[in-house]
């Protein structure tokens, strides 16, 4: 049976007990600007009196950067969680549910451009930079481009790690991204509760300036820098605090300024 706005899974990957990607084909019609969401699901027995179905849905970042054909998304595995306790089981042929209508503020279009951009992300909250450091745009408007991910595991990493593996090695995203990329392009990874190369959290290492100091660079200044945050909540608020202590602004579609924050939120 073909569900109205299904999509077919073409490929799925475990990188933790916790977290996995998922790539599905693209809706013709789906345009959107890399770092937008979308509504996706499965769909789900109306009640239990009836064989009626009906969709569940949640917002996702597309991952992918809006050049590519089919569409990717990372996600977290909740054992309990109405959604993911399914959608973590899905294979490749498996139809899911895809609302073609990408919303979302972690824009570039956000911003006023500048010399330097920061995607701060916690866990799953690297998925839209997924999408957007992987967009020419990105490396067009700005001279350095800086990813920091915070995860309480080393393993929970992976994603990232990989990501911009491929980045750095794939000649295709080369000819895409211009020559100078990889010399733009700086991956700071941070955890909390592992040990690793970089333990603290980035709002720590932001306020003690220690992440300056690692990166050998300067401090956040409105003059000099752009930021888009996303991540949990209590993360996401702590570090536009931050932000706004630098005297960044905050920036919407509609008034593009210093910086953004993801405004959706998974399970
Ligand atoms: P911590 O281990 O110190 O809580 P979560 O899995 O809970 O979403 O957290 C993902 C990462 O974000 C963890 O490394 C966590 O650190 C960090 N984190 C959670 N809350 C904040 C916050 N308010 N400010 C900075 N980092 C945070």
């Amino acid at each position: 049976m073909t569900l109205p706005d299904a999509q077919t899974v073409t490929h799925v990957k475990h990188w933790t007990n916790q977290l996995f990607s998922f790539r599905c084909t693209r809706p013709e019609s789906l345009k959107f600007r890399s770092g937008e969401f979308v509504m996706l699901g499965l769909m789900e027995q109306l009640d239990s009196k009836t064989t009626k179905q009906k969709p569940l849905l949640r917002a996702y970042s597309i991952a992918s950067p809006a050049w590519d054909d089919e569409l990717e998304f990372y996600s977290i595995k909740v054992q309990d969680g109405p959604l993911t306790s399914r959608l973590q089981h899905i294979q490749p042929q498996d139809q899911i549910i895809l609302r073609p209508k990408p919303v979302g503020t972690l824009v570039h279009d956000a911003l006023l451009p500048e010399k330097r951009i920061w995607f701060f992300a916690t866990g799953t909250g690297i998925a839209p930079f997924a999408s957007l450091l992987r967009d020419p745009q990105t490396f067009q408007d700005y001279d350095e481009v800086i990813l920091t991910h915070t995860c309480r595991k080393v393993n929970e990493l992976q994603y990232g790690q990989h990501l911009i593996e491929d980045i750095k090695s794939n000649k295709l995203l080369h000819e895409l991204l211009g020559m100078n990329f990889h010399k733009q392009l700086k991956y700071y990874p941070t955890t909390t509760r592992d040990t690793s190369r970089k333990v603290g959290r980035i709002t720590d290492l932001l306020r003690s300036g220690e992440v300056f100091y690692d990166l050998s660079t300067s401090k956040i200044t409105p003059d000099s820098d752009r930021a888009m945050i996303c991540g949990n909540l209590a993360f996401n608020l702590e570090l536009k605090e931050i932000l706004e202590e630098f005297g960044l602004e905050e920036g919407a579609n509609s008034h593009p300024r210093h910086y953004v924050v993801e405004k959706a939120f998974l399970d």
